[in-house]
């Protein structure tokens, strides 16, 4: 509307112009057209009484020369008419002959002259012509008062500029009425062949065809910026708290942000001395919990702390981190059957193994099926209870939530809903094991975009959605349309926050390394390896263990030189898989201390118990070498904090090779967890490289991991939805103004 005003006021402004331009023109052309209009009456009065008069004056009747005279003064713009002799003596005249005036201002001539004469501040328009008389030839002198002629002039003048102005104004709006109408029929043109170029169905009935060349320009055009790649992308951006705010502030204004996991990134339990907080040992809350706190907004989660429900105000929500609150926890409760059907069932006893390959065998069983659907329910309505606006964005978590992009997309079809799996996609072969395979699968693709941590499982996941479900793959833009509905399928490796919070409150490399030597009774001389994951058979504990025992066997001037502090965090203890490996993993370190031990150090130190961020910090930064050895592993953040720990640029890390973090730090040595003798000799060959050496590799993953931190991780996520959103926002004004005629 205001760029329409604008052109209007533009327009008038270009008409006045004309106006002003065309004003002199017009009034010279008025003027000598009034002129001569006057001067052709005097002339027609001449020649209607020429002959009267000279009549008249032959027969010396004198009294009809006046009253022929009067009888033309009737006419209103004749001022008056006279008769001059030879001798220039005015002899006759009407009663308005102006007492001034004199037959010598009006001078005769042949055909008749014509001259402008002043009388008491007006001009008068003085015509003489010849007349014959007995006594030699006179002059009539016709004067015709010239202001008469001034005031229709002017509004000659008027009526001239008004047409002018009405003519410019008639073609502006002619001009401006085709111009909307090209407008119209273009924007038309746009916004089908954007829509179709989007892949959306084409959704403007009778919309005009671009020609074809037009069209194919603009597809050209909007597949660009479907490719081209978000501005952060493209340039070198130091991902921050700072610039992620800064990214939502931007790309997606007022945007509200709600975050859904099964676990808790603040978990509170009674004990005997009052009630305690926990920060749990989990790859997603170490990744998020600094994104929220960046971001702001509401984490929905399952509270499963002991005093959980102590510790929420009456709509179940506690702001979070209690320190320096920056979101709000919103806790959803769960009972004991929920929890064993849904958590322990269905995703950890289920999902988790069919998506790892560690050969524990999946098992589904119809009851836990159930339960998850209903706990995923059960976290829809409390999104949706949660949300402030219609459109929020909804960052769903992990394979506890499949079917929540779906449901939540009933209840709020136009929230942007992000949904990252932290955990492998296994190939279509290994997930067609799932009984509930197309409803999973259908379920993920309620979401606008679904992200893996690798290229490698995207490709899986859109091998098992072409296997299983009828929905149409678009491999060059990445994403599924089932339903109508589109998804997009990304890897997006997350990270960890940089720098670490977990590393303010550290004391020196030095410091760290006296204290744990202190604590767990380690000599000066002794080689300190750590590993540090929750209690979890894809973790790779037990063919750690087994490499240790190689190591020592193969390299004999270990023994006593060399000890292994492994933290494990009890987790999902109520499995018998999960109470079985611990059991498992104490043999085995049992056997290989008594083995090696004798009368010097255990080799193996096992450390079963909870250890907060400070804690595993700590010995990250007494290390000599960090070994993560998972089985299959979606990234492992583990691998990513022990680079981070160490700013003394010393250390090696041993990584597996089936760790997703292996594909972006190329410097650890990659090893496979099931060649024992293979990751003994890594944990060798770590614990004998040069200084040097391990600066050069320290270094360069320590970029790595600044540069690809979890901002970033969140940032392209929240990029990619932005892009969406836009998207969303053409296609639905489209429609508005379509609707709209
Ligand atoms: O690896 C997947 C994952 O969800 C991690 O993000 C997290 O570290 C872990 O599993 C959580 O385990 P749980 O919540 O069952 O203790």
């Amino acid at each position: 509307m205001q760029t329409y005003l604008r052109y209007a006021a533009g327009a008038l402004g270009a008409v006045a112009i004309l106006v002003l331009l065309l004003a002199p023109l017009a009034s010279v052309l008025v003027d000598t057209w009034s002129l001569r209009d006057l001067e052709s009456r005097s002339k027609l009065v001449y020649l209607s009484i020429k002959d009267q008069v000279t009549r008249h004056l032959a027969s010396g009747n004198d009294s009809d020369v006046v009253s022929l005279f009067e009888s033309l003064t009737a006419d209103e713009k004749l001022l008056a008419v006279g008769y001059c002799d030879e001798a220039g003596q005015l002899l006759f005249a009407t009663k308005l002959m102006p007492a001034k005036f004199a037959c010598g201002s009006a001078p005769s001539g042949e055909g008749g002259t014509f001259s402008t004469i002043e009388n008491e501040g007006s001009k008068i328009l003085a015509a003489s012509f010849p007349v014959a008389a007995p006594k030699g030839t006179g002059h009539l002198v016709v004067l015709h008062d010239l202001s008469f002629a001034e005031r229709r002039a002017a509004k000659a003048r008027l009526h001239w500029a008004l047409a002018i102005a009405g003519a410019g104004l008639a073609l502006v709006a002619l001009a401006a009425l085709s111009a909307f109408h090209l407008s119209r029929q273009w924007l038309g043109v746009i916004r089908q062949t954007i829509a179709e170029a989007a892949g959306a169905p084409a959704f403007i009935p009778n919309a005009p065809r671009a020609a074809p060349l037009l069209g194919s320009e603009l597809r050209q055009l909007v597949r660009d910026l479907q490719r081209a790649p978000p501005l952060a992308e493209g340039i070198q951006v130091e991902w921050s708290p700072q610039t992620l705010r800064l990214l939502l502030g931007h790309e997606l204004p007022n945007a509200e942000v709600l975050v859904v996991s099964n676990r808790e990134p603040y978990i509170h339990n009674r004990t005997g001395d009052g009630i305690e907080m926990q920060i749990p040992a989990s790859g997603l809350v170490a990744a998020l919990e600094p994104v929220m706190r960046a971001c702001g907004g509401t984490w929905v989660a399952h509270g499963s702390g002991s005093a959980d429900r102590e510790t929420v105000d009456a709509h179940d929500r506690i702001a979070v981190p209690p320190s320096a609150p920056a979101y709000t926890l919103r806790r959803v409760w769960l009972s004991e059957d929920q929890q064993a059907g849904y958590y322990y069932g269905f995703a950890n006893e289920g999902l988790w193994p069919l998506c790892h390959i560690s050969f524990v065998p999946p098992n589904f069983r119809e009851a836990d099926w159930r339960s998850y659907q209903e706990v995923n329910r059960l976290f829809a309505e409390a999104i949706a209870k949660e949300a402030r606006s219609d459109d929020p964005i909804i960052l769903v978590q992990d394979y506890h939530f499949a079917v929540l992009p779906r449901l939540l997309k009933e209840r709020l079809p136009r929230a942007t809903i992000l949904t990252f799996w932290h955990i492998p996609w296994p190939n279509a072969e290994t997930f067609s094991i799932c009984p509930f395979k197309e409803e999973i699968i259908g379920g993920l693709l309620g979401s606008t975009i679904l992200g893996f941590h690798t290229q490698f499982h995207c490709n899986n996941f859109l091998e098992t959605v072409d296997r299983f479900i009828e929905a149409r793959i678009d491999r060059e833009r990445a994403s599924v349309t089932f339903g109508g509905h589109e998804t997009i399928v990304r890897p997006y490796p997350i990270s960890i926050e940089w720098p670490p919070q977990a590393l303010e409150k550290q004391a020196s490399v030095d410091e760290c390394r006296r204290s744990v030597r202190a604590e767990l009774g380690i000599g000066e001389d002794v080689h300190i390896g750590v590993g540090v994951e929750r209690f979890d058979y894809t973790k790779g504990v037990l063919n750690r263990i087994r490499a240790i025992d190689e190591l020592l066997t193969r390299h004999p001037e270990w023994r006593g030189r060399f000890v292994f502090i492994q933290a494990a965090a009890p987790s999902r203890s109520k499995l018998d898989t999960y109470r079985h490996l611990q059991e498992e993993a104490k043999e085995l370190a049992g056997a290989v201390n008594a083995k090696y031990g004798g009368a010097g150090p255990e080799p193996i130190h096992l450390l079963i118990r909870h250890h907060e961020p400070d804690e595993v910090f700590k010995l990250f930064r007494a290390a000599d070498v960090c070994v993560v050895s998972s089985l299959h592993d979606g990234m492992n953040l583990v691998a990513k904090e022990f680079v981070a720990a160490r700013d003394d640029e010393r250390g090696v890390l041993v990584l597996s090779q089936f760790a997703g973090a292996s594909r972006e730090l190329a410097e650890a040595l990659i090893v496979n967890p099931y060649d024992a003798h293979g990751l003994g000799e890594a944990i060798d060959e770590a614990l004998n490289m040069p200084l040097n050496e391990q600066r050069e590799r320290m270094r360069l993953m320590r970029a790595q991991v600044k540069e690809r931190n979890v901002y970033r991780w969140a940032g392209q996520m929240l990029l990619d939805a932005a892009r969406v959103r836009k998207r969303r926002r053409i296609v639905d004004l489209a429609e508005q103004r379509q609707l709209g005629g």
